[in-house]
C-alpha cells in the first residue's frame, strides 16, 4: 500500500495499467489497495475514466534524509513510521530495546494519540506532525523541572518563525492561538528520576489539518491561522534546532534560565482562574510560575504554587 502511495503522492494522474505494472500486480489488486488507502487513511482518489488515478492533493510525505539535511546540526536520529499506535509508545518501546538516546520517532499517523490523562490525541494521516524525542537525563530532578514548559516555549518560537501569527502559551504546556489549541505536550518518564532516567517528549502540532470533528475543544492549525500549506520536513526540522538550544539553556541554567521568558509569552497572565484538581477546584489570579515551573496563583490574597500533571487550568467566566 505504501509503494502506491509514493507512486500517487505527485498529484498526478496514473493509469491502473502503469500502476499494476509498477507493483507487478493485477489492475484488480490495484483497485483493492486504493480503496484501502482511502479507507484506512482517509485519503481521497479521484477516478476518471480514461486518465486513471488521481490523489485529490498531491502529498509530501515525511523524509528522514531531508529533515536530516535540512538540520545538519542536530544530528539525533530519525525514525519515522506510516502509521502507529503512538510516537510517546514506540519510543518507550525503543527504550525498553535498549536504543541509544537521543532519537526521534515520527509517524504519518498515530492510531492511538496519546493526550494528558488518558485523552485522545487526533492524528490524521499526513496532516500533522506527532514528534516524539527521547532523552537520556543523568542529572536528577533538576533536569527535569520544568522540562514540559521549556519544549512548549521551543513549539511556539518555532510556529512564530513559520509566521504563524498570535501564538501563546497555556500553563503547564499547551500552545495557543488565543483559546484555540494549535499544539499539545506530553512527557512521559521511564527510570529514575532520582538517578538515571528516560523522558520522551511527546509534541503534537496541528499543521496542515483543516478539519477535524472529534477533537471535542476548540483547536486550530499553521494553516487556519497563516493560510499557506507548511513543508513538515522542513518543520520537523526547524523544531529539532529549536529543541536544541532551548533544551541546552534549560540544562545550562536550570528552568530559571527561561522562566521570564515562559512568562512573558503566559496568554493568561494575569487572569481569573480556576485550577481543577480532580473534583476540586481553587479560584486565584495567575501571578506566573516559580524557577521550578510550578504556577503561582493569588488565592484569597495570598501567594500559592501548584504544580503536578493532573492539573488543568480554566479561565473563570468573570475575567
Ligand atoms: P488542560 O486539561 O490542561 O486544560 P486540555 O483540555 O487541552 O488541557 P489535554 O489533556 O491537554 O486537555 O489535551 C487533550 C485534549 O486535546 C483532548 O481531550 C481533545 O479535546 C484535544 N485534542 C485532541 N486532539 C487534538 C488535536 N489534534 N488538536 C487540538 N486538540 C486536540
Ligand atoms: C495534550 O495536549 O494532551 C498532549 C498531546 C500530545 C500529543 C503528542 S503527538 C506525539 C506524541 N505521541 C502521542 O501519543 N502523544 C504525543
Amino acid at each position: 500500500m505504501l509503494t502506491l502511495l509514493k507512486l500517487l503522492k505527485d498529484g498526478r494522474f496514473h493509469s491502473g495499467q502503469a500502476l499494476g505494472a509498477a507493483l507487478g500486480v493485477s489492475r484488480s489488486a490495484v483497485w483493492k489497495q486504493l480503496q484501502q488507502l482511502e479507507a484506512e487513511l482517509g485519503l481521497s482518489i479521484h477516478k476518471v475514466r480514461g486518465r486513471g488515478y488521481q490523489l485529490a492533493a498531491p502529498l509530501t510525505l515525511l523524509d528522514p534524509l531531508e529533515i536530516g539535511r535540512l538540520a545538519p546540526s542536530c544530528d539525533w536520529p530519525v525514525l519515522v513510521f506510516h502509521s502507529i499506535d503512538s510516537t510517546n509508545a514506540e519510543a518507550l518501546r525503543a527504550i525498553e530495546r535498549h536504543q541509544a538516546a537521543p532519537f526521534v520517532v515520527l509517524a504519518e499517523r498515530q492510531t492511538a494519540g496519546r493526550g494528558r490523562r488518558g485523552r485522545k490525541w487526533v492524528s490524521p494521516f499526513a496532516e500533522n506532525i506527532y514528534y516524539s524525542l527521547v532523552l537520556r537525563i543523568e542529572g536528577g530532578m533538576r533536569q527535569l523541572e520544568g522540562l514540559s514548559l521549556v519544549v512548549g516555549l521551543a513549539v511556539m518560537q518555532v510556529l512564530r518563525e513559520l509566521g504563524v501569527p498570535g501564538v501563546g502559551l497555556k500553563w503547564p504546556n499547551d500552545v495557543l492561538v488565543g483559546q484555540k489549541k494549535i499544539a499539545g505536550i506530553l512527557l512521559e518518564l521511564v527510570g529514575d528520576p532520582a538517578d538515571v532516567c528516560h523522558v520522551v517528549l511527546g509534541i503534537g502540532i496541528n499543521v496542515n489539518m483543516q478539519m477535524a470533528d472529534e477533537v471535542d475543544q476548540q483547536w486550530t492549525s499553521m494553516r487556519l491561522e497563516s493560510g499557506r500549506v507548511f513543508d513538515r520536513n522542513h518543520l520537523a526540522a526547524e523544531l529539532g534546532l529549536m529543541l536544541q538550544k532551548y533544551l541546552a539553556r534549560h540544562q545550562i541554567g536550570g528552568f530559571s534560565a527561561v522562566r521570564a521568558e515562559w512568562e512573558q509569552n503566559h496568554l493568561w497572565q494575569g487572569r481569573a482562574v480556576s485550577l481543577i484538581a480532580g473534583v476540586n477546584q481553587i479560584d486565584g489570579e495567575v501571578l506566573g510560575i516559580d524557577g521550578q515551573g510550578a504556577l503561582r496563583l493569588k488565592v484569597d490574597g495570598v501567594e500559592k504554587a501548584f504544580s503536578g500533571g493532573e492539573l488543568s487550568l480554566r479561565l473563570r467566566n468573570d475575567s
